[in-house]
């Protein structure tokens, strides 16, 4: 401690450094080779490790209870980083039209690399059971997913997985590990958009992969590593710091997002609302043995009739800001079909359930009845 110069007097700073060194010196031969050999848990150059990313590795392993976790650049780089060191030419990956549309994009480029897709709808997850092949090697959900907030539930994929000794991937970004730990419901890797609700703030990408075993964090440190999707140290501490109010932003978003639920059910000018809070829900009872804690900030419904009528909504909002992402404290709306899925081709958008009028809206942590207001009144101009 003494020689340390971030803790000359042995007191640890409040916050973890930044720490923006490329590289690090070498205080010896001998200390060289330890890091080589594994030794000891050395840091030699930033692609490799960063003390800074690796303190918040640890806090989010610590999140989803899990071994360890690897953090990269963003939710699509952890997701691509997944697919890269799990999966090869021959395997067959069974995943969900209900994903990021990103994902989408991955999967030609998977294709290219010989991987055979099975896309499904996660209203029907239960037809997982008649795709099952033999080389099925991955399993990949979202749940609740994007855009239209469908359960899956977590302990049936697991016994299908099971079938082929197939992997399963929870992307639990829209849930977050308030909510849910898919690892203790049989996941074996739970991706994050750290971007999103662990950041929490809009001012960071990040993505994570939270691993069950030691093995699992070893091979994609591999791939990250050799790839060059490590997060910079600054990325880090900003995660850090969103991770220090990220259980009370999840509690106040999924409050404001079950009011805002009920508020729209019942309103005239609504005609689906996606929200697994609600009873009537389809995903209801999964979500009620899967979450905990509520059901999370994301919801999504139709406004009006037609697009111009969801658009007329949108434009009239006052608090609530018309813009991608989700999870932070602001609340945010948008059309998922000229946003978030704009890469898919429009047939593929519309197939599975959302409409050219649904909004997706993720609830932020503002006052509950300035945000019913604010929906109220841009309602009244539809
Ligand atoms: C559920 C989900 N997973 C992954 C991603 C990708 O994350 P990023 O934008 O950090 O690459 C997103 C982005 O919106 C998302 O909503």
């Amino acid at each position: 401690m003494k020689n340390d110069p971030l803790t000359p007097y042995g007191n640890k700073p409040m916050v973890t450094p930044i720490v923006s060194a490329v590289n690090y010196q070498y205080t010896s031969f001998e200390v060289l080779r330890q890091i080589t050999d594994g030794e000891i848990d050395g840091y030699t150059y930033h692609r490799d490790d960063n003390p800074t990313v690796r303190t918040v590795e640890r806090k989010v392993a610590g999140l989803e209870g899990a071994e360890d976790c690897v953090i990269g650049t963003t939710g699509m780089a952890a997701a691509t980083m997944t697919f890269l060191t799990f999966l090869q030419k021959g395997d067959h990956l069974i995943t969900f039209h209900d994903i990021y549309g990103a994902n989408y994009k991955v999967s030609l480029i998977l294709e290219k690399f010989g991987v055979e897709i099975t896309w499904l709808d996660a209203w029907n997850y239960e037809k997982v059971q008649d795709n099952m092949k033999k080389n099925t090697r991955m399993i990949f959900c979202e749940t609740p997913s994007n855009p239209l907030i469908k359960v899956i539930d977590i302990e049936y994929l697991r016994e299908q997985a099971d079938r082929s000794g197939a992997m399963l991937v929870v992307d639990n970004t829209f849930a977050t590990p308030y909510h849910q730990r898919p690892l203790q419901l049989g996941a074996d890797l739970v991706i994050h958009s750290a971007t999103k609700a662990l950041g929490g703030h809009n001012d960071l990408m990040a993505g994570a992969i939270a691993c069950s075993t030691k093995e699992q964090y070893d091979k994609l440190w591999f791939t990250r590593q050799a790839i060059g999707t490590t997060l910079d140290a600054f990325s880090a501490s900003l995660l850090e710091r969103g991770l220090k109010t990220f259980d009370l932003r999840a509690r106040k978003m999924s409050e404001n997002a079950l009011r805002i639920a009920e508020f729209l059910k019942g309103h005239p000018k609504i005609k689906n609302v996606y929200y697994p809070g609600l009873e009537t829900d389809p995903g209801h009872k999964i979500a009620l043995k899967q979450m905990k804690n509520g059901f999370g900030g994301m919801l999504a419904f139709d406004a009006g009739e037609t697009q111009e009528d969801a658009k007329t909504f949108v434009e009239n909002l006052k608090i609530i800001i018309h813009a991608v992402s989700l999870g932070c404290t602001e609340t945010l709306a948008c059309l998922p079909v000229l946003t978030t899925m704009l890469y898919m081709p429009l047939e593929r958008r519309t197939s599975f359930g959302v409409k050219l009028n649904t909004v997706r809206l993720s609830a932020g942590i503002e006052n509950t009845q300035d945000l019913l207001d604010d929906l109220k009144q841009a309602l009244d101009n539809v």
